[in-house]
């Protein structure tokens, strides 16, 4: 194996450089006003994989943007590892809140990081992550024979919902074809605490109409005669959750996975300060269902939240009106064994019963996905365990994470593959929000764990 060490510490300034030019490139998929940049950033990586050495490297266009491959096959005796990461990225908005531009990468300090981050948008989610690989692969092209054949899958609708991936994964299914699937895209507990995803929530993505009188109406001449969709609409919201914050949609709980007390126990002794969450977040007290705690609430337990609600007037100054019309999305976050399909339909089925005579409604569903559970007993797992052990020097602590990767249940089902999920991000690394931002540390940790990851998978499967 090659001196990771050394190899790193000659090239970190130049594998830094090639990140930052990629966070430059604006691949924002949700806004078809991106859609050059989105398709930039899929040539600017197949780029960086041909030049690390990768062999078939091809951007193939799908019905919205393109997927990246890439393979390196050395022999049919050793593991196949598929690499899955994806180079779009969430809109920048709200732009006023951003310190610096979203593309305009910047290196900054911080209390999480006090070796500094790079802020950009996708700088943790998900380009400084899976760029990681790609220089990680470079390095092991140092040394031959690599430990095991890689294969790349880099996609651009992750933020979407990976809307052209599942039918790609199909078709291709042999190109494809592995012994597990590799993802950085979640993160670790801190820098101290390095830990493994071993879950990641489900999804159903809802959005809802609420709709009053058939056009605007005057507040004064009409209001207090006449319902107001938006009045209408935070009452049916604010019914969504009872006393005890448990979600109110007749039959929501019915599959939820019963979760043992001896690892409801074993999670709750992952360190977790409560006091520096909450004043990271700048608020003074937390809110979620009654009887769990923070970690079970994002870890093992379904949620509903609305994700925007809008209508009436919202410009400059005042304006009495009582709006014709009321709307809000909605996303609930599923966990084992919910199914997401039949979730929509419970969660469409009590919204329209909870509608006043007063009002119509109309729902309608977004994307969504199921759960996944990764098992910790598995070669892989182990292999993960002991890469990351080799690096930060501490054994990583299985950690359910509380986002959502719907495209890792269809690797299982179509696949036929199991994921390991070794990311490298904190909580406070503002995903999705202004000011995103990825430590330095954690890149080159990064970098420096995933050879290790080949070394011991290979090793521990030839046995
Ligand atoms: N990388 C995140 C998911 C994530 C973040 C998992 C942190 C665990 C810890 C991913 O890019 C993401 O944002 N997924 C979306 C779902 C998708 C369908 C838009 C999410 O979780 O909201
Ligand atoms: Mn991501
Ligand atoms: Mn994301």
């Amino acid at each position: 194996m090659i001196d990771v060490a050394s190899y790193l510490k000659d090239n970190q300034q130049r594998f830094l450089d090639e990140l930052l030019d990629l966070l430059r490139i604006p691949s924002v998929s949700a806004d078809p006003k991106y859609a050059g940049d989105v398709k930039r950033m899929a040539e600017a990586t197949a780029e960086h994989l041909r030049k690390a050495g990768a062999d078939k490297v091809q951007v193939f266009p799908t019905e919205g943007h393109p997927i990246v491959y890439a393979e390196k096959i050395i022999d049919p005796k050793v593991p196949t590892v598929l690499v899955y990461g994806h180079y779009d990225v969430q809109p920048a908005d709200p732009l006023e809140l951003w310190e610096s531009g979203p593309f305009e990468p910047v290196i900054k300090k911080t209390t999480a990081h006090p070796h500094g981050a790079i802020f950009a948008r996708g700088a943790c989610d998900d380009k400084g992550q899976f760029f990681m690989h790609v220089k990680a692969f470079e390095m092991m092209m140092q040394q031959q024979p690599l430990p095991c054949n890689i294969k790349f899958m880099i996609e651009g609708e992750e933020e979407v919902g990976s809307k052209n991936l599942a039918t790609f994964c199909k078709e291709k299914k042999s190109m494809l074809a592995c012994d597990v699937v590799l993802i950085s895209d979640t993160g670790i507990i801190d820098n101290k605490t390095p830990s493994l995803t071993v879950g990641l929530r489900g999804l159903c993505y809802m959005e809802v109409e609420v709709q009053g009188p058939n056009r605007d109406l005057h507040s004064g001449v009409y209001g207090g005669a006449v319902a107001n969709p938006i009045n209408v609409l935070c009452d049916m919201i604010s019914s969504l959750h009872d006393d005890k914050r448990r979600i109110t949609v007749k039959g929501f709980y019915d599959d939820v996975e019963k979760i043992s007390k001896k690892e409801r126990t074993m999670m709750n002794a992952a360190p977790y300060n409560e006091k520096a969450y909450m004043k990271d977040l700048g608020v003074r007290e937390l809110m979620g269902e009654k009887g769990f705690t923070t970690v079970e609430r994002t870890g093992i337990r379904p949620t509903l939240d609305v994700n925007g609600i809008w209508g009436g007037y919202i410009g400059e100054g005042a304006k009495t009106v009582l709006p014709s019309a009321a709307f809000a999305k909605i996303s609930m976050r599923l966990v084992p064994d919910q199914d997401p399909h039949k979730i929509e339909k419970l969660f469409q089925k009590h919204f329209e019963s909870i509608a006043p005579k007063s009002v119509k409604v109309k729902v309608t569903a977004h994307h969504g996905g199921y759960a996944v559970v990764t098992p910790t007993d598995s070669v892989e797992y182990k292999a993960a365990e002991r890469a990351m052990e080799k690096a930060f020097g501490k054994k990583p602590l299985p950690q359910r994470g509380g986002g959502s990767i719907p495209i890792v249940a269809m690797f299982d089902r179509v696949l036929k593959a199991k994921s390991i999920l070794m990311g490298f991000g904190l909580d406070s690394d503002a995903i999705h929000s202004p000011n995103e931002h990825y430590g330095l540390f954690n890149f080159y940790k990064g970098i420096e764990t995933i050879p290790y990851f080949y070394k011991y998978y290979a090793e521990m499967k030839k046995k």
